[in-house]
């Protein structure tokens, strides 16, 4: 059996075709690809603006540096997902708060969110503050708890929704919400690393129904330059830096991959949903069950990350091993941010309960759309010798 990674992008001659026309096109960047692939995602997600640039990383960025977020700024940011999350408050001076997540899902704990908050002083409520909820391995963060409890404190929601781009939920009161549609959060990013469900190689989106946080990102995305700058001016090819922006350009070659790929969005949840509800079905039995919790299956789950848990952790160092063995590739997501060195240094002992249960146990394993059934069954059944024969 050929080497399964965790996830991988999947790629088909309508994408090969159109990136070879854009490259013999006159623009590689800059071009109508972008604006098409922006256009693209908001009618897709159901979102006033979307702005594309160069990383999911950079997409926070903007999304951070538009807010307001400066030197003076408090993130509150869940202990489970990648660095960036955090790392986007860092590079505008900011100081980041690490909340806790629940243990059984790693998704923000709506209880240490509040204990978080609780804890700041009133002074600093009147800077720009932030809460960054992370639609965390697809499913979507509970977006009108944080939503209700940023407004009660003034603070802003950006919603870091690299994982669920089309995912959906039922809140408390039974309502649909969706991850990334502009409703809940002042901003949400994406990623379309080519792990996540729309690949560009590189790439990320800043998606808002705010005209201004666009306006301001799109500006930043391109050094902070304004233009045009007065196109009735007898000089159009006048510009002015105004910000101290970036190069966080999309090209256009990355601009029509995204593009191609989201025309496929349905059916990449679709193949994904089809997976989940099939290791859902397998796992939840004998003798699977006995050593295995899986994330309970939801329809509108965006299923960007298949992580079981070990009800024994000391097993998942022992399954990665085995299932490397194998020819399987699985990955630990994540380390809790605050546990990393950069962070580590400034939090000394500082440890939570919940992102630390779910780190001990937790493993991706394999969840991609092109995983096919005999590579899922791959997956299981070395899943089970490892349990049963150790
Ligand atoms: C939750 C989360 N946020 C942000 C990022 C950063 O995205 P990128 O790798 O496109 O910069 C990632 C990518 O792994 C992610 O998983």
């Amino acid at each position: 059996m050929d080497l399964i990674p965790y996830s991988r992008q999947s790629i088909n001659e309508e994408d090969v075709s159109l990136i070879t026309k854009t490259l013999t096109s006159d623009f590689l960047t800059q071009g109508p690809r972008v604006p098409d692939f922006e256009r693209a995602l908001e009618d897709k997600l159901g979102v006033k603006h979307a702005v594309v640039c160069s990383s999911g990383t950079a997409a926070l960025h903007l999304s951070y540096a538009s807010a307001g977020i400066n030197e003076k700024s408090l993130g509150i940011v869940p202990a489970i997902t990648f660095a960036a999350t955090a790392n986007a408050m860092r590079y505008q001076g900011g100081s980041v708060r690490f909340c806790d997540v629940e243990p059984d899902s790693g998704i923000i704990s709506i209880s240490s969110l509040e204990e978080s908050i609780s804890k700041i002083p009133d002074e600093q409520k009147e800077n720009i503050n932030l809460i960054a909820p992370v639609s965390f391995a697809g499913s979507v963060a509970p977006l009108t708890e944080c939503k209700e409890i940023a407004e009660k404190n003034n603070f802003c929601i950006i919603e870091d929704a690299s994982h669920s781009p089309g995912a959906w939920k039922y809140n408390k009161k039974n309502e649909k919400i969706y991850s990334a549609n502009g409703i809940h959060a002042l901003a949400s990013t994406l990623s379309f690393h080519p792990v996540k469900h729309i690949c560009a190689g590189e790439g990320g989106a800043v998606l808002t129904n705010d005209s201004k946080v666009a306006e301001k990102a799109a500006q930043l995305r391109s050094h902070g330059i304004k233009r045009p700058f007065n196109e009735i001016d007898e000089k159009p090819w006048y510009y002015e830096q105004e910000d101290l922006g970036w190069n966080y350009r999309l090209t256009d070659l990355q601009a029509t991959l995204g593009l191609s790929q989201l025309s496929r969005l349905e059916q990449f949840l679709t193949q994904r949903r089809a997976l989940a509800k099939r290791y859902d079905q397998i796992l939840k039995q004998s003798p699977f069950r006995e050593h295995i919790q899986c994330p309970p299956f939801e329809d509108g789950h965006g299923w960007h990350l298949y992580i079981i848990r070990f009800i024994d952790p000391s097993l998942r160092n022992q399954a990665y091993k085995f299932l490397k063995s194998k020819n399987i590739l699985t990955q630990v997501h994540y380390i809790p941010v605050y546990k990393h060195p950069f962070y580590k240094k400034n939090l000394q002992e500082f440890s939570l309960p919940g992102a630390e249960a779910f780190y001990q146990s937790c493993l991706s394993i394999p969840m991609y759309p092109d995983l096919k059934q005999k590579e899922q069954d791959h997956v299981l059944n070395s899943l089970e010798t490892f349990i049963t024969q150790g």
